[in-house]
């Protein structure tokens, strides 16, 4: 079948998402999978029905890594690259690709049959070194499933004639506790609603102590009681689940939507949370990376509607409306920002907004939204069930309940692990069977490094919070690498709308790659702690804020990375002027370097 062309991809989209501006990003994400790019005519249709300015489509061309002006391979082969990934052969992988199928990465073959790159984590850290073809993740590449993408690619075999077992994830599930034994029925917890109404259940969260799993473990019956209290017209309120999941080396969330049974919870989390609140509609921002787990949770929600759990008059209950939509990342991590993920939803570049107001009053279109989890509707589902006793049975008093951990590195067992709060970093090194470890990085890229002799510390909002992400390095692994890694990954990730972050990261990038070279000087370690610091005061949102983490943290507990690698001088600086000059000095015919350091060399 021929592609469509720009007009017609364009006319599709506009026919499937309406003349809604909002929906622009979804419209754009339609067209580049339907032609590998977004050309100039598709642009132009888009203008002209959507009474959008150019300037606001090339935006979110240039702000979202999935989206492309100009034309990419039929085949566009993205290799995941953070540091588990790299540590599992990710580079390694590209070269063989590279030189297997004639194209270094970062470039497009010359006959278009294919592209490929780099791109960050896409939650397969337990199944590495993975990779995206047209969005699509294929795990565990090793030698012969290797050969075998190429072979498929010289074939020129269509992607939809590409063998399944290709695209097999595994759950990976090493331990099950609360959430994911819990025996409850499909709508048992839209039933408890129309039993006891929304003033009672909101009682019974509260009770629970149940606080969000997507990291920052605020109030769940205080995010939902603020958005209910928030004026609005009758009903008009927004549920949003954050399925964005872009920290590095978190997977739970893939693994949690993968699963039939807890697909289903969330989004009646999500519709009790429409009953409770108010709310007519609701979203799941699902990222570009589980392409993959599009169809079936479509086909879920579909289901969902037929048994009335969907819809109107949802469960019985008169009057009680409310819908779901899917909505794709286009490969930015700070749309899982809350209020980026807004700006993401509202057809935008992800740019984080200011706060207050705070989603809960002013969010969607400017109306109350609620924004949680993936895992904590699941939990919100459970608890309207089972009970708030059922929760406070585990964790601490601070953090009831349990928490679902991505574990990977170097370790026998990686995979999903649900623990207690509570749970000692050893007790899941012990578990996972990991040994001779050099250092967990907790919380992801954007979280903390913790050294043996911390390893009593226990996952809990009082002492060592979480969204899921535990990466493990062994005595073998360079830290340094792993820093490195991570502060390129901000580089990248930052949006660029403050100074502190867009400039701090950079900078960071440049002194860090000094320290490795063995150029660097005691004064750059102190660089190095001032920019974090000023990062960590200065700016706009969370990504900025904890992206110099790892960096404080390794120079605080692991001095020797640093110490050991400085040259022995007390100032070397960043930039060879003398090198820098030499082509210009042999240009004009001079053979005197360092003349700019002697006399006045003129
Ligand atoms: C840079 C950045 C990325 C984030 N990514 C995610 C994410 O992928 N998933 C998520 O649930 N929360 C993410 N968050 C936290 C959200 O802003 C928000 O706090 C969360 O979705 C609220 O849900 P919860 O209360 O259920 O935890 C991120 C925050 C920041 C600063
Ligand atoms: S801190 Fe970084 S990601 Fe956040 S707004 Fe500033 S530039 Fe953007």
């Amino acid at each position: 079948m021929s592609a469509p062309s720009p007009e017609q991809a364009a006319g599709t989209q506009l026919e499937r998402w309406g003349s809604d501006s909002d929906n622009l990003l979804q419209m754009l994400i339609g067209v580049q999978a339907a032609l590998g790019h977004i050309p100039e005519a598709a642009i132009r249709r888009f203008e002209a029905a959507l009474g959008v300015g150019r300037a606001r489509i090339e935006g979110l061309i240039g702000f979202y890594a999935f989206l492309h002006h100009r034309p990419r391979g039929r085949f566009d082969i993205r290799v995941a690259d953070n540091i588990i990934e790299r540590m599992r052969g990710s580079r390694e992988l590209a070269e063989a690709l590279a030189g297997r199928l004639g194209c270094p990465p970062g470039e497009t073959r010359v006959d278009g049959r294919l592209s490929l790159g780099y791109t960050p984590c896409i939650g397969m850290s337990d199944q590495a070194p993975a990779l995206l073809v047209n969005g699509y993740a294929i795990p565990a590449v090793e030698h012969a499933r290797l050969e075998q993408v190429v072979a498929l690619v010289e074939a020129n075999t269509p992607l939809a004639d590409w063998p399944p077992e290709l695209f097999e994830v595994a759950l990976n599930i090493q331990r099950k506790d609360l959430l994911l034994e819990a025996a409850v029925e499909d709508g048992a917890a839209l039933a408890a609603l129309k039993a006891s109404g929304a003033d009672a259940l909101m009682q019974v969260l509260e009770a629970s102590g149940l606080r969000g799993r997507g990291g920052a473990g605020f109030g769940l019956a205080r995010k939902w009681g603020f958005c209910r209290q928030a004026p609005a017209e009758a009903k008009r309120r927004v549920v949003v689940c954050n399925a964005d999941e872009g920290e590095p080396g978190t997977f739970k969330d893939r693994v949690l939507m993968q699963d039939p049974q807890q697909a289903a919870r969330m989004f009646e989390g999500m519709t009790l949370c429409a009953g409770m609140v108010g709310a007519d509609s609701g979203f799941l921002y699902l990222r570009g990376e589980y392409r993959n787990l599009l169809e079936p949770l479509e086909r879920e929600l579909q289901r969902r509607r037929d048994a009335g759990l969907l819809g109107k008059n949802i469960a019985g209950i008169a009057g009680f409306d409310f819908d779901i939509a899917i909505h794709l990342g286009a490969g930015a991590y700070i749309c899982g920002e809350e209020s980026a993920l807004i700006e993401s939803l509202e057809g935008k570049r992800g740019n984080p907004r200011d706060r207050p107001p705070f989603p809960v009053t002013r969010g969607y279109l400017g109306r109350p939204t609620v924004v949680n989890n993936v895992e904590t509707f699941i939990a919100a589902a459970l608890v309207a069930v089972q009970g708030a006793d059922w929760h406070r049975a585990r964790g601490t008093e601070h953090s009831a309940g349990t928490k679902i951990l991505s574990v990977s590195g170097d370790c026998a067992r990686p995979g999903i692990y649900e623990y207690p709060f509570g749970v000692t970093l050893q007790q899941i090194l012990d578990d996972c069977g990991a040994a001779d470890t050099q250092a967990v990085q907790i919380a992801g890229a954007a979280g903390r490094t913790i050294p043996p002799d911390e390893f009593q510390r226990r996952v809990a909002f009082e002492d060592l919070g979480t969204a899921g992400s535990f990466m493990i390095f062994d005595q073998s692994r360079d830290l340094l690498e792993m820093v490195r890694n991570f502060n390129d990954f901000f580089v990248h990730e930052s949006c660029g709308f403050c100074t502190p972050c867009r400039v701090g990261t950079t900078l960071m990038q440049k002194t860090l790659a000094k320290v490795s070279r063995g150029h660097a000087a005691p004064m750059d370690l102190d660089t190095l702690r001032r920019i974090g610091e000023l990062m960590r005061r200065t700016s706009h949102c969370g990504l900025g804020a904890t992206a110099p983490l790892s960096v404080l943290d390794t120079l605080d507990k692991f001095p020797a990375l640093y110490r050991d690698r400085l040259s022995d001088r007390g100032f070397v600086p960043g930039f060879d002027l003398d090198a820098a000059l030499s082509e210009a000095r042999a240009a004009s015919g001079r053979d005197d370097p360092r003349a700019h350091l002697e006399g006045d060399g003129v």
